[in-house]
């Protein structure tokens, strides 16, 4: 069965066709990076607009990659929770259409269930990037950090996860693009601290770990106060007795240099300083959902899956097999909502026309959604 899938929920515009569930067959990202780095931050306007002129070419070029013709295409699926509305309703007004045109069934997917699913995927041989689906059976720990979600869960099934724990406040993602924009970095502001924080001193600053550590918050994450100490209180937490807040590193240069800094200040060392924070936090929650749920693998999704720093530190923790799919499947992706909605199809789910777009879906504790 081949299940075209569109995915538009935030500023990803993309399409995938994937064969029974597993199998891609073409897969087509178009990220809107450039319309939104004047704004430091995805513009929810720009966003949908940019899904409006992008879907048509996009998923024209994904059948035509895929080698077929749409009268080949079984099912339809699209994003439809949560996201930014304006977005989602281009890819599922799309989908519906194609839907009605071909008679064909329409499926409606939740977003991080999807994240959840996508490294149960694998690429068709010759494509690029091609990867063999590394996961194994369920259930495992999905770790899905993005500009626009942080969440632990226990994945039992595609339609059966348990989330664990969560922000408080900014998602893992959104707190580095936060402090790059502050620091004057650009955007997105992940691989910018990311690269930068190789050549500074982590322990130049000694920033404030949320004391999130009891009951109902023990997976939980907070990024606020972290943000704030980094951006405001930042003399407060200098580390007198480091070496690297100067010259020490060697790998200082002016450039690294931001005008929102005190004499004497490394851009990188700040870098260095706030990722490790923001990392060791979210390797610490991980590190407890495994000794007590007593599941081993824990696969790693979204845009903060690149972080170097979580790449290092996830493997080396004992007991822990950290799984990074292919940085194609850890983004937003059509292919694993297409990968996804196979299943729901095989289960019997259809979703009607009048099918609506949810921008928000509340993360209880012990079910979702
Ligand atoms: O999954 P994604 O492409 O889009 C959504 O947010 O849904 O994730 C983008 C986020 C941005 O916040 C970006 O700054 C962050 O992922 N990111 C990183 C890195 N690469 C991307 N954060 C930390 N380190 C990175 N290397
Ligand atoms: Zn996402």
């Amino acid at each position: 069965m081949l299940v075209l899938g569109i995915e538009s929920s935030c500023d990803e515009c993309s399409a995938a066709v994937v064969e029974d569930g597993r199998l891609i067959h073409a897969q087509i990202i178009a990220g809107q990076e450039a319309s939104h780095a004047p704004f430091a931050g995805v513009v929810p306007e720009v966003a949908s607009r940019r899904h409006v002129e992008l879907i048509l070419p996009v998923v024209t070029e994904t059948l035509a990659r895929a080698g077929i013709e749409v009268s080949a295409v079984d099912a339809v699926a699209a994003t439809s929770r949560p996201g930014l509305s304006g977005s989602l309703l281009v890819g599922l007004s799309f989908a519906k259409g194609l839907a009605l045109a071909r008679s064909i069934p329409l499926l409606a997917v939740d977003h991080i269930y999807a994240h959840l699913y996508a490294p149960r995927l694998s690429f068709r041989d010759g494509i690029a990037g091609g990867s063999e689906s590394c996961v194994g059976p369920y259930p495992y720990l999905g770790l899905l950090v993005s500009g626009g979600h942080t969440v632990i869960a226990r994945v039992e099934d595609f339609d059966t996860i348990t989330v664990l724990g969560t922000t408080i406040d900014d998602a893992c993602g959104e707190a580095f693009d936060k402090v790059a924009k502050h620091l004057g970095l650009g955007y997105p502001g992940g691989p910018v601290i990311d690269k930068l924080a190789e050549e500074g001193d982590d322990f130049a600053y000694l920033f404030p770990d949320p004391s999130l550590h009891k009951g109902r918050h023990r997976y939980d994450v907070s990024y606020s106060g972290l943000k704030t100490a980094v951006i405001n209180q930042r003399e407060k937490f200098r580390n007198e007795r480091s070496g690297g807040s100067k010259e020490s590193t060697g790998a200082g240069s002016d450039d690294e240099r931001s005008g929102e800094e005190g004499e004497g200040e490394r851009a990188a060392d700040i870098a260095a300083s706030f990722r490790r924070v923001a990392i060791e936090m979210i390797v610490n929650r991980v590190s407890r959902a495994v000794a007590a749920e007593g599941i081993s693998t824990v696969v790693v999704g979204g845009g903060v899956a690149a972080n170097r720093l979580l790449r290092r530190r996830l493997p080396e923790v004992p007991g822990i097999r950290a799984l990074f799919p292919p940085f194609e499947l850890c983004t937003d992706n059509a292919a694993m909502i297409a990968g996804i909605a196979y299943h729901h199809f095989a289960r019997g789910d259809v979703s009607p026309l009048d099918v609506d777009v949810n921008s928000r879906v509340p993360l209880f504790r012990h079910s979702y959604p």
